[in-house]
């Protein structure tokens, strides 16, 4: 539960400060007290919202990181044109419950170039492992650096990149970090796509073609129902997306989650789905913006 010690968000830029802050706010709380992590890159929208609510409604102080980590994106992404707009992010943090935000500068986070790698194996070889080569390795730096630093008790990830939540998770208990990763649902909007930050990029056509995901994967639990396996599965997907004319796929995969590795070829997904979660994913471009969206279907057995 929320603690009445801490209201109004406060806006944090350096490492020192912000543990002052998380120092002073577990000695005045007490020891029961909870604290939970948001990490975002910002330009922040009712997915990110919806984390910090719920971080708000589990632990007494939610802080939010807003950081556009170099080191995830590669040499032709789009680093320098991320959108960004402090004034509003801020705005969305306080109405959402984050407490503290912390927007470190590049060189606060990176003094020095680092030469400490933090890579999970086998999970990042597929999906946008495969499409954005050392994108996870960037993700493994900066959220273990931000762990160390906020040292919070939950950390909180859409499951719109269900990928990075498993590469998160998998780090977290390989090196006994103590913290829950809440892994939380995708948010849409109210015609079905996906918020995503880069969805600003899209042009209207862009935008209404790119409905076709969401559209995809509501038709996946019927596919599977039908018998489909995987390739099978990711045919009809393939087809279904290809009939927009803007869409250029990166990458259509159903694979078991959440270690990312393909399933029984031959064997149909209801029967896979027995035993194994199935992460049914895709990632499109439409123009120059890179869309990526999934349906996680559960094992019946857990
Ligand atoms: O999901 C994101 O926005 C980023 O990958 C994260 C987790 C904040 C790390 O930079």
């Amino acid at each position: 539960m929320k603690s009445a010690l801490v209201s109004a968000p406060r806006i944090v830029r350096s490492i020192a400060e912000l543990r002052k802050e998380i120092r002073a706010f577990r000695l005045a709380a007490g020891p029961e007290a909870t604290v939970g992590l948001v990490p975002t890159m910002g330009y922040l929208h009712e997915g990110h919202a919806s984390l910090m609510r719920r971080s708000a409604k589990e632990n007494g102080l939610t802080v939010l990181s807003i950081f556009v980590n170099p080191l995830q994106f590669g040499p032709n992404e789009d680093f320098e044109r991320y959108p960004r707009d402090e004034k509003r992010d801020v705005a969305v943090a306080g109405e959402a419950g984050a407490d503290l935000i912390f927007m470190p500068q590049v060189s606060e986070m990176y003094p020095r170039p680092p030469k400490t790698s933090v890579i999970v194996s086998g999970i990042t070889e597929r999906l946008c492992g495969a499409s954005r080569p050392g994108h996870f390795d960037g993700v493994g730096i900066v959220v273990s650096k931000l762990l160390h630093i906020v040292e919070p008790d939950r950390a909180y990830f859409g499951l719109k990149d269900a990928q990075q939540v498993a590469v998160v998770t998998r780090m977290v208990e390989d090196l006994n970090m103590p913290v829950e990763i809440v892994p939380c649902p995708i948010v849409r909007d109210a015609d079905g796509l996906a918020l995503s930050s880069r969805n600003v990029y899209l042009s209207a056509e862009e935008r209404k073609q790119a409905l076709s995901l969401s559209q995809t994967l509501k038709l996946v639990p019927g596919w599977i129902e039908e018998g489909a396996n995987a390739s099978e599965l990711t045919r009809r997907m393939r087809e279904r997306i290809g009939e927009q004319p803007l869409a250029d796929i990166d990458y259509v995969e159903a694979l078991l989650y959440p270690d990312l590795v393909p399933p029984d070829a031959d064997r149909p997904l209801k029967d896979v789905l027995k035993n194994d979660s199935v992460l049914v994913a895709v990632a499109v471009r439409f123009g120059q913006t890179r869309l990526i969206d999934n349906i996680l279907l559960t094992a019946e057995k857990r």
